[in-house]
């Protein structure tokens, strides 16, 4: 497993660097595999991400998207992490409807949706116990929650399933298992706001577990792990070098 802390300058650089090795992920698998799948994470900051990504020309037929995680909500609301990465790419280029693959929020059941996700992964990927996604894309809220894996939350223990029903302040969330967000070939946290600050501190320099910083679960069993962080959010890190390259900007 390797780990990767890059600081960018701003937001901007930030997205511009995340976009960079996206795209290298995806010509790697295609390459490799003949297929990408990517699971998208929710909020704002990969929003921008999405904008460049729909500006440029990819093999489009073999990109599969996923999500990560999702608010339980129609897929038109306002809220809804689809509908996001819709308007911001997916209805801006010509990938078939086939290649995405939403969580599903209509059973007005989330155990239900959930098991319903979880055989969907299971029929794409074949039954083997942890589907390795080529690409995960995470943000992190300003309490090191990361998909909807809250702090202090049942999900967060959850190693028998893909799919698990997370929950912020008691709305339900559909979302990845650690496990499984860990099986990824590459994952890519993308972090802006210098009200993350703390808890980067925490995951990144502290023995704070990670059931109060759920972020610091996050640790691939054998893909790349990527931290992109601007400087308003990661500034105050010093991490240690022994497990975050930070000099050797590795080409993607
Ligand atoms: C969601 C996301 C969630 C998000 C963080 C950071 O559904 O909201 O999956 O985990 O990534 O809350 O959100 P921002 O990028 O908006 O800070």
């Amino acid at each position: 497993m390797t780990k990767y802390l890059e600081i960018l300058d701003d937001k901007p650089e930030l997205i511009k660097r995340a976009l960079r090795i996206v795209m290298g992920r995806i010509e790697e698998a295609i390459a490799l595999r003949g297929v990408c799948t990517i699971a998208l994470a929710g909020g704002s900051t990969p929003k921008p991400l999405y904008e460049k990504l729909a500006e440029q020309s990819l093999p489009w037929a073999q990109l599969h998207i996923f999500w990560g995680d999702e608010r339980y909500v129609p897929a038109d609301h306002p809220d809804s992490n689809q509908r996001m990465a819709r308007l911001a790419w997916l209805n801006q280029v010509p990938i078939p409807e086939d290649n995405i693959h939403p969580m599903p929020t209509e059973a007005a059941d989330p155990q239900q949706d959930a098991a319903a996700y979880d055989a969907t992964l299971r029929n794409f990927f074949g039954d083997r116990p942890w589907p390795s996604f080529d690409i995960v894309l995470l943000g992190m809220g300003d309490d090191g929650h990361t998909a909807s894996l809250f702090p202090q939350t049942a999900a967060l223990t959850v190693g028998d399933r893909l799919i698990t029903v997370g929950e912020k302040q008691g709305e339900p969330r559909l979302t990845f298992t650690v496990p499984l967000i860990n099986a990824a070939h590459s994952i890519i946290f993308l972090v802006a706001g210098a009200n993350k600050q703390e808890a980067l501190q925490k995951i990144f320099h502290s023995d704070a577990d990670g059931c109060a910083y759920p972020s610091k679960l996050i640790n691939p069993d054998h893909g790349v792990l990527w931290w992109l962080l601007d400087a308003a959010a990661g500034d105050r890190l010093a991490p240690d070098e022994a497990i975050y390259q930070t000099k050797a900007r590795p080409e993607p």
